[in-house]
């Protein structure tokens, strides 16, 4: 069905929920026929020209107050709380723009993305792998065929065959009911990297990941819980040098190297296997992309370091976001016991016992499980991932000067009374009715426009193989004796980390 039937009729259908004018349009960006995400042409020529060369009173952007971007609980939620549609200030020594409002994203995520479609220098980044690896490649040629292969390949090998990716799973909920089953208190955060981790893996290597589990379990998973733990005291590095300085910097920088190399290592194990053939597995295409490029500019020395650095960057943006979101999601069935039933007899009533597949994702047949999963990616603060300006600009009546950082404010648009009933209250409902129909525009967790999350489905599918199954066989209760719930704290933190729930404990009973 093709993106302008489906919205036309879901503009037909009243759902609720949300209330506001941008309810059912869809993320779909222009030039993008396929709906892939990647722009069908890509014109490349940046002169340096306004989109829209009429910013009629030459006004610079209000100004941030530096106070909201100090250390606290959470940044976002107190952006929310000024009124200006966007802010323009400075973080340490990186000028920064945040985008505080939907239609503010959207002109520059959508409308103007040859402009707002780069990533900023990272400081952190440039020190382990310099400027190789995809995801800080500057929106062009290069950064579309990676995407491209990339959408391809979850498109056909998770979304629409997620046989594959389905044993993978199951075969890591083996080893977390065994976990759970002895009925100790568990951090849940701490046993589901060995799971995510070695699914991530089957993404890259297929089924022959498996030659690497040795590798994954006493090499990377220490390393990369090392990275995490890490990863908040280090952040703040790129817009304050004198940071750089530190132990926890210095140590950060040497574990990612590390684990940069013990991915070489696995890399290159796998090519040795089949040093002609070219394989279906995500790391063979990445391959082939790479030696393509390398072969037209007259090189023909195939290096694995761009390899490795593209398999680490989708390693951090894949792992670490499930299992936060995971985290969370526990950590909102401990404070809605409810909902939690209502899921247990959702599944109960659907699925009758048998276990649940992709296809009943795709299929919608649990839609309130499904929301259960959606309402947690919209009312938990997000993080934010940056963008760059790459020319001036004028953005909602205002100059916006090039080279510098842009923040959208996702939490803020997912929870905005003006696009949402009542945001603060968690309810799965909220979603269940359209469900088949995607998600309304505003539902934003993973941005807008050609350059949002390419792993949008996957997550969805993901979380939905792991949190069906968890819940059928197991109901989660807190671990205090009265029964209360821990808090839905997150830990303070800066403006770009990973936002984690206060560390909390559950017990999971059979059911
Ligand atoms: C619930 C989990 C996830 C959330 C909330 C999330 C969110 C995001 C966001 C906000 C961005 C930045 C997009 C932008 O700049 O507009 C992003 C980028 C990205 N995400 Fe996700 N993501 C999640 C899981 C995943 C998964 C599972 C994958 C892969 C299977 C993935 C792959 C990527 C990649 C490759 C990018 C970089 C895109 C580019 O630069 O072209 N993410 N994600
Ligand atoms: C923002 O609003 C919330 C509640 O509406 C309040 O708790 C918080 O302190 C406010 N933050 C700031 C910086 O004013
Ligand atoms: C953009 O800004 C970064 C620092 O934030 C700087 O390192 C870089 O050289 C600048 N690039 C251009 C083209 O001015």
């Amino acid at each position: 069905m093709s993106v302008v039937l489906k919205l036309a009729i879901v503009l037909f259908i009243a759902l609720p929920g949300v209330t506001s004018i941008y309810k059912y349009a869809y993320n779909a960006g222009s030039d993008d026929e396929n709906n892939d995400g990647v722009p069908d042409s890509l014109d490349l020529n940046r002169d340096g020209k306004l989109d829209h060369p009429g910013c009629p009173h030459n006004k610079a952007a209000p100004v941030l107050n530096p106070a909201l971007l100090q250390t606290r609980d959470e940044p976002y939620r107190d952006l929310a709380n000024t009124s200006a549609s966007l802010l323009q200030g400075n973080l340490g020594i990186r000028p920064l723009l945040i985008l505080n409002q939907y239609d503010v994203q959207y002109e520059a995520f959508v409308h103007q993305i040859r402009t707002y479609g780069d990533r900023p220098f990272d400081y952190l980044t440039n020190e382990v792998q310099g400027q190789r690896g995809f995801f800080n490649l500057p929106f062009g040629q290069t950064w579309k065929s990676y995407r491209q292969i990339i959408m391809r390949y979850y498109s056909n090998n998770v979304i629409r065959q997620p046989i594959g990716f389905e044993q993978s799973i199951k075969a890591e909920l083996d080893y977390l009911r065994g976990i759970l089953k002895t009925g100790a208190k568990l951090d849940i955060s701490q046993v589901l990297a060995r799971p995510l981790l070695r699914n991530f893996f089957f993404m890259i290597f297929g089924t022959s990941f498996t030659d690497f589990t040795d590798d994954i379990d006493k090499k990377i998973i220490p390393l990369f819980v090392t990275s995490l733990t890490l990863r908040p005291k280090v952040i703040d590095a790129d817009w304050e040098p004198k940071k750089r300085e530190t132990e926890p910097v210095k140590l950060y920088i040497e574990n990612t190297k590390k684990i940069l190399s013990v991915l070489k290592t696995m890399i290159q194990a796998h090519f040795m296997k089949k040093p002609n053939g070219i394989g279906n597995a995500l790391a063979d295409k990445l391959r082939k992309n790479i030696q393509q490029r390398l072969e037209a500019k007259g090189e023909d020395t195939c290096t694995f370091d761009e390899l490795t650095a593209v398999i680490w960057d989708l390693l951090q943006l894949t792992v670490p976001g499930i299992i936060r979101n995971l985290n969370w999601y526990f950590l909102y069935m401990l404070n809605y016991p409810a909902v939690q039933s209502k899921v247990q007899s959702e599944i109960d009533q659907y699925l009758k016992g048998r276990a649940a597949n992709g296809q009943d994702q795709l299929n919608h047949i649990l839609p309130y499980t499904e929301g259960s999963i959606l309402e947690v990616l919209r009312i938990s603060p997000h993080t934010a991932i940056k963008r760059r300006t790459n020319a001036p600009s004028c953005l909602h009546g205002y100059n916006i000067p090039s080279n510098i950082t842009v923040v959208p404010n996702l939490w803020k648009v997912s929870n905005d009374p003006h696009l949402w009933e009542k945001p603060e209250e968690y309810r799965p409902e909220r979603f269940q009715d359209g469900i088949r129909f995607g998600t309304p525009a505003a539902f934003v967790p993973f941005s807008i426009g050609l350059r949002r999350c390419p792993g949008e489905a996957v997550a969805k599918m993901w979380m939905f193989l792991y949190v069906t199954p968890l819940l059928q066989e197991f109901k989660f209760i807190p671990e205090a004796i009265d029964g209360s719930p821990p808090p839905l704290e997150s830990l303070p933190r800066r403006l770009f980390d990973l936002i984690t729930p206060v560390p909390y404990k559950l017990i999971a009973q059979m059911r």
